[in-house]
Formats: C-alpha cells, sequence, structure tokens
C-alpha cells in the first residue's frame, strides 16, 4: 500500500531524471549554457527596468475648475531698457486691471554686462478701470497722461526722471522682470511696455517710438508648477532687434493639466502651446512697441498619470523569458553536440550518450 501511494506520486513527477550513466558533459555543452546565461540575464534585466519603469497615461476631460486664479510666472530680461521706463499691465476679459495681493513682480536693474545693480518692488502696476476689453490700449494711456502732464505741468520731477534715465540709456542698462502674476481665469493679457510713461516724456527720451528696443530673452514664462517633462514653450526665447522697433505678440493657449504622482500626490498645472507674431514699427504710427501676452484657457483639462505596470505581469513575462531561453538553449545544445558527433564520427572513440 505505502508502496503504491510513492508510485503514484513519482508518476506526477514532469521532470524525469536520466540515469546517471546517460548524463555526460561536453564543452560545447559548458558554452552553449554560458551564452544561455548571458541572454538570460539581459532579458531579465531588461524586464526588471522595464517593470521598474513609470510611465505616464494622459488622460482628457472637460475642465470643470471654477474660481481658482491663474500663476503666471514671468521671468524675462530687456537688455536694452531701464527699468525706470517699463511697466507690467495685465487686464483680463472683464476688461478690469488686475491687481491681486498675491501679485508680486520686481524689477532688477542690470548693467551692461547682465550683472545685477539694483531691485525695485513694482508697485506701479497700473490700476486702472477700463469699460472696455481692450488690447491696444495706448491711445488711452497717452489720454491719461495727457491729462496728467496738463495737471503738474512740466516740472523739475520730470526733467529728472528723463536725464536720469537718458544716462541709464547711454550707459546700456537693461532690466529684468520676474515674479508671480495671479490673475483670474478667464481670458486675458499682460503686456511689459513703456506705456507706464507719458507720451512727452517718453517721446523726450527715445526720440520717437522707432528707437525703443524692445529686444527681449524669455528665460522662464509659465503658468504653473512643473512636473517631470513638462515643455513650455516660451523658456529661453531671445528676440533681439537689429533695425526697427515693433510689437511683439505671442497668443497662448492654456490647457488646464493635473499631474498624478505615482505617490498619489496631485499637483494642479497648465501647458501651454504660443503662436507668435511681431508687427514692424512705421514712421506715423501711434502706437509704443511692447511686448504682449494674450492667453486664452482650453476648457479641455489634461490628466497625467503616472502608473506601474502589474507585478504579476512582470512575473509572468519572467516565467516566458527564462523559460524559453532555457528551452533554446537546451536545443541548441543538442544540435551541436549532434554536429559535433557527425564531424568526428571517423573516429573510432566516438562520443555517444546523447539524443
Ligand atoms: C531668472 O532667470 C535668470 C536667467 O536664467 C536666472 O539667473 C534667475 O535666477 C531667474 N530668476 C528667478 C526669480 O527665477
Ligand atoms: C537692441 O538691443 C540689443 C541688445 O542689447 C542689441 O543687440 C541690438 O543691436 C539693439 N538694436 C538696435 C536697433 O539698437
Amino acid at each position: 500500500m505505502k508502496m503504491g501511494v510513492k508510485q503514484v506520486i513519482k508518476s506526477l513527477d514532469a521532470f524525469p531524471r536520466a540515469e546517471e550513466h546517460l548524463l555526460q558533459k561536453t564543452q560545447s555543452g559548458a558554452l552553449v549554457s554560458i551564452v544561455g546565461l548571458v541572454i538570460m540575464a539581459t532579458l531579465f534585466i531588461h524586464e526588471l527596468t522595464y517593470y521598474l519603469a513609470i510611465y505616464t497615461v494622459h488622460e482628457m476631460s472637460v475642465d470643470l475648475t471654477r474660481g481658482e486664479t491663474l500663476p503666471i510666472h514671468i521671468n524675462m530680461t530687456f537688455p536694452s531698457l531701464p527699468c525706470d521706463v517699463l511697466s507690467v499691465d495685465a487686464i483680463d476679459m472683464s476688461g478690469k486691471h488686475e491687481v491681486d495681493l498675491d501679485t508680486n513682480i520686481w524689477k532688477l536693474r542690470l548693467n551692461s554686462h547682465g550683472h545685477i545693480i539694483g531691485t525695485e518692488y513694482l508697485s506701479d502696476l497700473v490700476e486702472k478701470d477700463h469699460a472696455t476689453h481692450n488690447h491696444d490700449n495706448e491711445k488711452e494711456h497717452h489720454d491719461d497722461s495727457d491729462k496728467k502732464l496738463h495737471a503738474f505741468g512740466f516740472d523739475q520731477e520730470a526733467e529728472n526722471m528723463i536725464k536720469k534715465v537718458k544716462q541709464a540709456l547711454a550707459d546700456g542698462e537693461g532690466c529684468r522682470v520676474y515674479g508671480i502674476l495671479d490673475v483670474q481665469r478667464v481670458a486675458g493679457n499682460f503686456h511689459i511696455s513703456v506705456h507706464g510713461l507719458n507720451i512727452y516724456v517718453a517721446q523726450m527720451i527715445f526720440g520717437g517710438a522707432t528707437h525703443v528696443n524692445v529686444s527681449h530673452i524669455i528665460h522662464d514664462l509659465s503658468f504653473g508648477p512643473k512636473y517631470p517633462g513638462i515643455h513650455n514653450p516660451l523658456d529661453d526665447t531671445v528676440r533681439i532687434l537689429h533695425d526697427t522697433s515693433g510689437t511683439f505678440k505671442y497668443y497662448i493657449k492654456i490647457v488646464p493639466t493635473e499631474y498624478r504622482y505615482i505617490s498619489k500626490d496631485v499637483l494642479p498645472t497648465n501647458q501651454f502651446s504660443v503662436s507668435e507674431y511681431f508687427s514692424r514699427m512705421h514712421k506715423f504710427d501711434k502706437t509704443w512697441p511692447a511686448v504682449y501676452f494674450l492667453y486664452d484657457l482650453s476648457p479641455i483639462t489634461v490628466t497625467i498619470k503616472e502608473e506601474r505596470r502589474s507585478f504579476l505581469h512582470f512575473i509572468t513575462r519572467l516565467c516566458a523569458v527564462l523559460g524559453g531561453t532555457f528551452a533554446l538553449t537546451g536545443m541548441l545544445d543538442r544540435w551541436m553536440f549532434r554536429l559535433l558527433d557527425a564531424l568526428t564520427k571517423t573516429k573510432p572513440n566516438a562520443r555517444s550518450g546523447r539524443r
């Protein structure tokens, strides 16, 4: 009875062993084994890195967020305009100039070599109500300026300012504008320009709109924190004017984006695409050069999820790869053995014992 059970269990063995004297170790077999091991190790490492690698899945849905603000990160340099003449304005679709408490824009004075020589908090972000949504509101500015001019006349203050700016221009002073602008999540624009100056002062300083050198370098322009793999298309954009001046317009389409890390952390941010337009200044144009960023929000939001492949899937692939390699090398081994056998057949003591 006991023997019977043992026999049954033995008969279930899927790996019957050959009798010891039938096994024979050969050099060719060793070689094939080593090659097999190397292949196995390579495939194993490949499978492991494939399993460990994090991949991302993109999903789209309609943007349902409401009432949040849109942070605009700016860091750009104007190598040929002194800080005193530059102003940053932001207008949104409701026609209101945006000035939020969280708004922090700084201006850094740079000398002609690009070294920092002073800093200034930009509190002069113009806060004025505008009746209509208007991108080209230079005229209004200058109307305001006219009134101001009549109010205080061409006094000493303006004179000093002109002198100071002219000196800065002669020294080749530049300006870096950086900070974060928090605006409403509606379409709008912000621009960096000399519109803060009154028109007569501007005329005195530059001697004409065509001489306002709005060459600029955008170091960073983004609408929220960065996630791995984000590409902000305006970073490191260099636009140097060589002859007449003009107005730069960047049309920006913002795509709200949510990045979900594998650790379940969620990072709400925005991606964007941009197209660019430059209009040259003509002699009798009434406008002054500026750099405009006109943005609009997409109604579709993108969710990027980090994911890892399943562990069971990894084990399945591992078994397939290792088992497959094993079987293949076994076959190779037999073929090589037969080949060598055939070659050495002429000799009287040919090797034998393998199938
Ligand atoms: C702005 O960009 C410059 C040049 O890349 C960099 O040196 C500077 O640290 C940046 N400023 C901020 C506030 O990020
Ligand atoms: C404008 O400024 C840039 C940078 O300083 C300079 O390379 C360029 O020659 C200037 N353009 C004109 C028309 O002066």
